[in-house]
């Protein structure tokens, strides 16, 4: 199929219509085969489970073009895994890995003239998703569900790409203690919009979330785990039960230990600790590592010395060793690369 006529290295992170999506349904107790349509809305009852008692559930995974021109999904088994986590947490049904995974690739093979070519700097964002669809009115689980993949072309999260950016330390929470935090439901990122918008009114591109019990530990951002690099070349990133175990800071604390030799510390890390990092990133799917400059709390500037025009040594070298991982440059660990 010819590529679609798209300006791939200006396209944002945006959604798109891409030509067809999975849809499967739960009823009675199960999942049926599931079908790929061209429809790309959804109709459900008024009252469905979703629409007034949030009961939704949703991943995020990208499509690459390789070096070579083959198209490769990055480690979907996790997505996988971690919806049937975030299933769990809500009461709803899980969707079986190995479907899951089916459903990916017949997604990405159906729309792949919507795959960036190589070298774009551009993916295929491909959002998989749960919903309560039945009349639910007393609090409770819905009984019926629907699960959804679509697909969306996107650059860079963060406008400038590459480019540094300066975060604020937030005064609203994302997680209580024994919350959600740690699952992937669209609640937790309800309850972010009012300290994004906010962020943004003031100038800032995301929010520093610290620890709802005692705001003293980082916890993550709105849509990304931290990682920081200290001054003697250590990667260090917060442990905490109220993040969302990010797949991507997974994979690059993999990277660092077995690929480029680095020591790994994942802790706890007071907010104190912060202005003696050297360098600071935002990881995640879309985020892929964004770079922080610098950190205002409050009314105090923590500047990283990397500074605010480019990426710190210690981070573009994760940046450069997974993204060549994702585009085949650079030979990836086993069962890491699925190929459509
Ligand atoms: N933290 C939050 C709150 C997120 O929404 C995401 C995005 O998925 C991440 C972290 C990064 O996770 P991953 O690397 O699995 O995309
Ligand atoms: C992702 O990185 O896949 C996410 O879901 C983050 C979201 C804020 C776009």
């Amino acid at each position: 199929m010819a590529k679609q006529n798209i300006d791939w290295s200006n396209i944002g992170f945006g959604y798109m219509k891409t030509g067809e999506r999975f849809v499967s349904n739960y009823k009675d107790g199960k999942w049926d085969d599931g079908i790929l349509t061209e429809d790309a809305t959804v109709t459900i009852s008024e009252c469905a489970g979703v629409l007034q008692y949030a009961q939704t559930v949703f991943e995020g995974l990208k499509a690459y073009t390789t070096s070579t021109g083959k198209i490769v999904v990055f480690r979907p088994d996790l997505n996988a895994s971690r919806l049937q986590d975030s299933c769990k947490r809500l009461e709803m049904p899980t969707y079986p890995v190995d479907k899951f995974i089916e459903a990916i690739k017949k997604v990405v093979k159906a729309n792949e003239d919507f795959v960036p070519p190589y070298g774009t700097g551009a993916t295929l964002y491909i959002r998989p998703y749960i919903f309560g669809t039945n009349p639910v009115i007393g609090v409770k689980p819905a009984d019926e569900y629907q699960f959804r993949v679509f697909t969306t072309p996107v650059g860079p999260y963060f406008k400038g790409g590459a480019k540094p950016i300066t975060i604020k330390v937030s005064d609203f929470d994302r997680a209580a203690p024994h919350g959600t935090g740690h699952i992937k439901a669209g609640l937790n990122y309800a309850m972010s919009l009012h300290a994004i918008v906010t962020a943004h009114e003031e100038g800032f591109d995301e929010n520093m979330y610290l620890d709802a019990a005692t705001r003293t530990k980082v916890e993550e951002t709105g849509g990304a785990n931290f990682l920081f690099i200290t001054k003697d070349g250590k990667v260090v990133t917060p442990k905490s039960n109220s993040i969302l175990p990010s797949i991507t800071r997974r994979s690059l604390v993999y990277v660092a230990e077995h690929y480029l030799g680095l020591e790994v510390e994942e802790r706890e890390v007071f907010f104190d600790e912060v202005k003696d990092f050297a360098e600071c990133g935002l990881c995640g799917t879309a985020a892929v590592i964004s770079p922080v400059g610098k950190i205002y709390d409050h009314g105090n500037e923590i500047c990283f010395p990397s500074g605010m025009e480019e990426m710190g040594p210690v981070t573009k070298k994760l940046y450069d060793t997974l993204t060549g991982i994702q585009m085949g440059t650079i030979e990836a660990p086993e069962g890491w690369i699925v190929e459509i």
